[in-house]
C-alpha cells in the first residue's frame, strides 16, 4: 500500500488494542517522542532507499497461477513478507529484547501485515506483483500495482493526488474511522480470531492465500479494455470493494497480532 492505505491499517488497529498492548505500544512510540501507530506505518517504504535488502521483504512472489505459496520457491533465504512478518513478531513479543529493536521491529510488523492484505503484494505474474503493467487510470498514466497500492483508494475517499497534493493525516484518519465503523461484528469477530503466536504463521499463509486468490479473481480478471476510457470506473466498481475489505481485515488483524505479542 501507499503512505493512506497503510496509515488506515494502523488507525483502525489502534482503535482496539487492548489496554495492556496499548500501554506497550504507547512505551515503545514515546523512545521517539511518537504516539500513534499511523506514525511509523510507513516508515518501512521510506527506509527502503538507504536498506536495498528489505525491499524483498514487502512482498511475496507467489506465481499467479499457481495453487498454493510454497516456501523455497517464494521465499527463498526468508526474504518474504510472510517470513519477516513471523521474525519480527517474535522480536516483538521479546520482553529481554532492547527496546529500541522492540519498536523497530513494531515498525516493521505495523507495516508488513498492513503489505501482506494487498493483493498484488502476494503473487507475480512475471510483471514485478504488477509493477510493469502500464495502463491509465481516470486519465493518469500508471500501473496496475500502484493502483491496488493508491489509485483505487484515493478516489474511493476523494484523495486525488493533483500536483499539490500532500499526504493528509486528518484527513486519511477520518476515512479510517468510517471504514472501522462499517465492519460488522460477525466479520470482526471472526478476523480478530488469530489464535495464539505459534499459530501466527499458519494465520499469515492464509492472508496472503486471501490476497493471492484476489489478485487473480479481481485484479487481474478485469483487465480486458482497459484501453477505453470507459474502463477506470468499470475496474473501480469491482476492485475498490476488495480494497475496502482488505484494509479493514489488515487493521482488524493488525489489532489482533499486537494484542498477542503485547496484550495481558
Ligand atoms: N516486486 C516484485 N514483486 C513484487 C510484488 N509482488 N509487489 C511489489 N513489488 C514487487
Ligand atoms: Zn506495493
Ligand atoms: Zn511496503
Amino acid at each position: 500500500w501507499g503512505p493512506e492505505g497503510h496509515a488506515i491499517v494502523a488507525d483502525i488497529a489502534q482503535q482496539h488494542l487492548d489496554p495492556t498492548a496499548a500501554a506497550q505500544v504507547q512505551a515503545l512510540l514515546q523512545l521517539e517522542g511518537l504516539s500513534r501507530l499511523d506514525d511509523i506505518a510507513s516508515w518501512a517504504d521510506n527506509t527502503r532507499k538507504e536498506r536495498p535488502r528489505t525491499g524483498g521483504w514487502h512482498y511475496v512472489d507467489i506465481p499467479l497461477r499457481a495453487d498454493a505459496y510454497l516456501p523455497p520457491r517464494d521465499c527463498p533465504r526468508d526474504n518474504c513478507v510472510i517470513a519477516q512478518i513471523s521474525h519480527f513478531s517474535q522480536v516483538l513479543a521479546d520482553r529481554s529484547a532492547a527496546p529500541a529493536a522492540r519498536l523497530e521491529a513494531l515498525k516493521w510488523v505495523v507495516h508488513f501485515v498492513g503489505d501482506v492484505h494487498q493483493p498484488l503484494h502476494a503473487e507475480d505474474d512475471d510483471d514485478k506483483g504488477g509493477n510493469t503493467v502500464q495502463l491509465q487510470f481516470f486519465g493518469r498514466g500508471t500501473n496496475l500495482h500502484a493502483v491496488w497500492d493508491g489509485g483505487l483508494l484515493r478516489h474511493a475517499l476523494n484523495l486525488v493526488p493533483g500536483p499539490n497534493y500532500s499526504f493528509d493525516h486528518a484527513l486519511v484518519q477520518a476515512d479510517a474511522m468510517q471504514l472501522d465503523a462499517s465492519i460488522s461484528p460477525a466479520d470482526r469477530a471472526a478476523w480478530s480470531a488469530i489464535g495464539g503466536l505459534p499459530q501466527l504463521y499458519t494465520q499469515t499463509v492464509a492472508w496472503a492465500g486471501e490476497s493471492h486468490r484476489r489478485a487473480r479473481d479481481v485484479a487481474y480478471a478485469h483487465l480486458d479494455g482497459r484501453s477505453q476510457a470507459a474502463w477506470s470506473q468499470r475496474y473501480q466498481d469491482v476492485a475498490w470493494p476488495v480494497v475496502r475489505t482488505r484494509l479493514q481485515q489488515g487493521g482488524v488483524r493488525l489489532a489482533a497480532v499486537l494484542n498477542e505479542l503485547l496484550g495481558s
